[in-house]
């Protein structure tokens, strides 16, 4: 029996995989025949490990049932109905989102139709472009990843620092992974504190220009009249007191990525300058006429509706388009779950590590405030709110009252369309996790149609946007 082989290079991470990309799977009948070079898709971030048989593709599987794996079953060639059976537990495994890859005329084939049916999330006909194997593999391992254990934190699947593992984290973190992946403008909304710089430097980090600068500018956080300096720079003498030339944020950012942060507060002159920079590549320092050529990424974020500025006439239409071509939205706090307590405990234990005190934890009174208010400034409110009440707690549990949330300070109760978005989103959840990811199932058990399953995950947050297509969604 041929052992399996990994073909990846670099450290091993978490789970045996390395510290970026996504696992991927290649299993075939025997290493004879007709074998897919995948090259290509090892540069698109994919950690390839080729399996000869089923024994291999089970070892790997079985080494971290919690690591989530997409799996490409090759079927073209050789495979006897006896290589079929042997797949089965394979198959079966709650952490591989299967694809076949198959002849056209394999189609007609009964036992290869009934295992696609069956097992897989989706199939190609082979060979296929290398861009359209990567977009069906990705949504096979983000369903994989959707199945897996849950309490995996987010570093361990996901991105970075972003601690959480709820749908809507793991679904925020798959898009960020492939934004990482490509060089175009991404943009950001979400509320205040939901972390959008943080996903911006994770993306920086993940992409191709980690070595070099990330660099933000609040551009609601400067005086308008000084944007334009701060953002293109300046020649000696552009203005009284320019004694010097100085360089702007963007020469500043060459080789790497600028964040936009509040994007919506940029004056009309520099959206001009900003636009002209993402069609043309190039800018005028204040006073000077060299046109300079630098290579620098955007992403940009506002809290702000964006499509509001553009319709009332403050922000430009056409920068607007520009900017967004992948869009992504960070969720508020109140809508991510469990998540809340491990945010919570993460900033109990790094807080008390400041100080003399050993806290023991939060009593339950303060767990149940800490999922029953609304979290108007999302994970940055509840920092605040933990390692203040790290500080005052008189007693060993850190208690409601700690944390300044009573009663009256929970919101109103939720409404009638709240609590039906809640049980469509738990329901999903669970069916999707029941039948493996696979849609055609899920929306059979759910008694709804697969586009209106699909048009449901994408309201609720379980699936990713995709970035080859612009931003919003993908699959057939
Ligand atoms: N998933 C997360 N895990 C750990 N820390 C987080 C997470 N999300 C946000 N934070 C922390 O919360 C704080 C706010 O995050 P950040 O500044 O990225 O939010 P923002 O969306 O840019 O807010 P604003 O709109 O006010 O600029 C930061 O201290 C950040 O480290
Ligand atoms: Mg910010």
């Amino acid at each position: 029996m041929a052992n399996d082989t990994n073909t990846t290079s670099g450290d091993p991470g978490p789970h045996g995989s390395t510290a970026h990309g996504r696992e991927l799977i290649y299993a075939t009948a025997g290493t004879a025949g007709r074998v897919l070079a995948l090259g290509g898709l090892q540069t698109m971030g994919w950690n390839l490990r080729r399996a000869p048989d089923a024994r291999s593709v089970q070892r790997i599987l079985q080494r971290d049932p919690r690591q989530p794996f997409a799996a490409l079953l090759d079927l073209r060639e050789g495979f006897s109905h006896q290589d079929l059976a042997e797949y089965g537990p394979a198959l079966s495994a709650s952490n591989a989102g299967w694809v076949a890859g198959v002849d056209a005329a394999q189609l007609d084939d009964p036992p290869v139709r009934r295992l696609i049916r069956d097992y897989c999330y989706d199939y190609v006909t082979l060979p296929c472009p290398e861009a359209v194997l990567n977009t069906v593999i990705g949504h096979a391992h983000g369903m994989a990843a959707l199945a897996c254990e849950r309490g995996v934190a987010v570093s361990q699947v996901g991105f970075d620092d972003m601690i959480g593992d709820s749908p809507a984290m793991l679904a925020l973190c798959r898009t960020l992974r492939k934004a990482a992946l490509t060089e175009a403008p991404v943009f950001i909304a979400g509320e205040t504190g939901t972390g959008k710089e943080l996903a911006a430097m994770a993306v920086h980090r993940h992409s191709r220009r980690h070595a070099n600068p990330f660099v933000a500018i609040n551009c609601g956080a400067i005086p308008q009249n000084l944007v334009q300096s701060e953002l293109f720079g300046y020649e000696r003498g552009a203005f009284t007191g320019a004694q010097t030339r100085k360089l702007g944020r963007f020469e500043v950012a060459n080789g790497g990525t600028l964040f936009l942060d509040e994007i919506g507060d940029l004056p009309l002159e520099s959206q001009a300058s900003l636009l002209r920079f993402l069609q043309e590549g190039c800018f005028e320092r204040l006073g000077g006429h060299e046109q300079i050529r630098v290579d620098v990424r955007i992403i940009s974020a506002t809290h702000h509706d964006l499509e509001d500025s553009v319709a009332k006439g403050s922000f430009r239409a056409d920068l607007f388009h520009r900017l967004c071509v992948l869009r992504l939205h960070q969720p508020p706090l109140r809508d991510r779950g469990a998540d809340i307590d491990k945010l919570a405990d993460y900033a109990l234990k790094r807080y008390s590590q400041e100080g003399q005190r050993t806290l023991k934890g939060f009593a339950p009174c303060a767990r149940h405030a800490l999922h029953s208010h609304r979290w108007p400034g999302n994970v940055r409110e509840l920092i605040n709110r933990v390692r203040q009440a790290v500080v005052m707690a008189e007693g060993r549990l850190i208690t409601a009252a700690d944390l300044h949330i009573d009663g009256a300070e929970t919101g109103p109760p939720p409404t009638l369309d709240e609590v039906r978005d809640a049980a469509t989103r738990e329901a999903i959840e669970r069916a999707l996790q029941r039948n493996r990811g696979r849609l055609v199932d899920t929306a059979r058990e759910l008694g709804v149609s697969r586009v209106t399953l699909y048009r449901l995950m994408g309201r609720h947050g379980l699936r990713e946007s995709d970035p080859d297509s612009g931003g919003t969604v993908s699959v057939a």
